[in-house]
């Protein structure tokens, strides 16, 4: 589930984007097909619904039913029309072949209405909600096993923010009744890495939690839209890992060994939505909203962050259980959708390369002399990055793996495998090599202009002590044949 994704009721996401009723390329519910087809390709394990901001004011009974109650969502400005709801959200990731995860209203929501959504999705037939989805035509439980309390009501921000005492306390109550109606259930609940934060969520209620949520958007553009260019964006590798360290060490120091991260929202760019709180008209802060869906702005900065980000999941995958790219539908998605079709950025082939050959064991790896490179951050300050970022791996058929990244944007490089120790008897005979690089670190994808999709996967002979080349600003998945059929 380290693949996973998150979609939100924000500008094109939803509605114009996996939801579009009338256009060709929709289903009879109105779901786009050339986007769920996109979506199986990735292999999507887990699909995290409706919010983000959004759903710390939303209501989920306005959503469900014959009679849709529109209303004004407060975090956004905008009119949701609730005419995708729980019932067409299951109903897509049923299609998509994902698991549902839905996060809950901690913002003006209560513990009875967070438990009355459990009710309402996992009841058989007692009690008002199930009878309610019963009536709306769904006799069957829809058994949603992943839930969420909350999203970032640690953020003033956020509607209905919480200070670390109220949250410890409010998680508790809503833990208690939304167990009571499905205790299978795992609950998530929103946090960061921040000690009292946390220390106040765990002791009250580490208990009832089978994961901890975190966020990270390293690009902070949300307001300025100023897009870090690459070498900047290659110097936020640098700190990729520091919040799972932090919480790695707080889960441990209170010896909450059964909780694990679920890192519930991360992108490279923070979404671009200024004046939220302060844009007088809808052009003073929806129309900018658009300018998240500019194509070209999704270069191989995106993709080797990307994958780098893929691979610290990977390397920490004993305490990370969970993680869902933000969001996986326009704005700063992976795949773009249009009235004719949809665009796969180049972030998509990075999840497509994962998703699919990353093996499932992850291996302890050690490197050594991994060369750096000269860059600058976005503040124009120095800074000297690793050129490698590697996370090795065996796959189902007992071949090793490796995720390997060549950040360095000028650059090629090379790997010398130690199979000294290894679980193989002895060194593997060949290897494959898919890469993704694009001609420049600037390539992207567009309506007929593809220039960062993946080259086809090159066949070598191997021998130990073989040096292997990495291209310059590439994602390369590297398959060991261990021997020639
Ligand atoms: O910028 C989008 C927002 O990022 C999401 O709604 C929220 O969860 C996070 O702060």
């Amino acid at each position: 589930m380290l693949y996973g994704h998150f979609i939100e009721h924000f500008h094109r996401q939803i509605y114009g984007g996996i939801y579009d009723p009338g256009n060709p390329l929709s289903d009879k519910d109105g779901l786009r097909l050339d986007v769920i087809e996109a979506m199986r390709r990735i292999k999507i394990p887990v699909l995290r619904w409706p919010g983000g901001c959004y759903v710390s004011a939303a209501h989920w009974k306005d959503g469900v039913g014959t009679k849709r109650t529109a209303h004004f969502d407060k975090a956004w400005r905008v009119e949701e029309p609730n005419t995708f709801g729980t019932d067409e959200y299951i109903k897509f990731c049923r299609k998509v072949g994902c698991e549902p995860y839905i996060c809950t209203n901690a913002g003006t929501g209560t513990a009875e209405e967070m438990s009355d959504w459990v009710e309402y999705c996992n009841l058989k037939t007692w009690g008002q909600w199930a009878k309610q989805r019963i009536q709306n035509g769904n006799a069957a439980p829809y058994n949603v096993k992943y839930w969420s309390i909350g999203n970032e009501n640690y953020l003033d921000g956020e509607i209905g923010a919480k200070s670390a005492a109220e949250w410890g306390r409010l998680v508790t109550e809503s833990a208690k009744m939304m167990k009571r109606v499905d205790p299978s259930i795992e609950l998530s609940a929103a946090a960061l890495a921040d000690l009292d934060w946390n220390i106040n969520l765990l002791k009250n209620c580490g208990d009832k939690l089978s994961w901890i949520s975190l966020h990270g958007y390293w690009d902070g553009i949300w307001q300025t839209n100023d897009y870090g260019n690459y070498g900047a964006c290659m110097v936020y590798t640098n700190t990729i890992d520091a919040q799972v360290k932090k919480v790695r060490g707080t889960l441990a120091a209170l010896g909450l060994d059964h909780i694990r991260i679920a890192f519930d929202e991360w992108n490279l760019r923070g979404w671009h939505h200024p004046n939220v709180d302060k844009g007088l008209g809808p052009d003073d802060y929806l129309a900018p909203r658009d300018l998240n869906d500019e194509n070209r702005r999704y270069t191989m900065a995106d993709a080797v962050f990307t994958a780098c980000f893929l691979n610290m999941l990977n390397r920490n995958c004993d305490i990370i259980g969970m993680a869902n790219y933000a969001p996986v539908v326009n704005t700063r998605g992976c795949i773009f959708t249009h009235p004719e079709g949809i665009v796969l950025r180049s972030t998509f082939h990075v999840f497509e390369m994962y998703s699919t050959a990353l093996g499932e064991t992850v291996l302890d790896t050690f490197g050594e002399e991994v060369p750096l490179f000269s860059t600058q951050d976005k503040q124009g300050g120095n800074a000297e990055t690793p050129a490698l970022d590697l996370v090795t791996t065996l796959n189902k058929s007992g071949e090793v793996v490796i995720g390997a990244v060549n950040k360095d944007p000028g650059k090629t490089h090379t790997l010398r495998i130690d199979w000294r120790g290894s679980s193989l008897d002895a060194a593997p005979v060949g290897y494959s090599i898919h890469t993704l690089s694009g001609k420049s670190t600037e390539s992207y994808n567009d309506i007929g202009h593809d220039q960062a999709i993946p080259e086809k996967p090159v066949e070598s002979a191997y021998k130990a002590g073989d040096l292997i080349s990495l291209a310059p600003h590439s994602v390369n998945l590297i398959r060991f044949i261990n021997q020639k059929y």
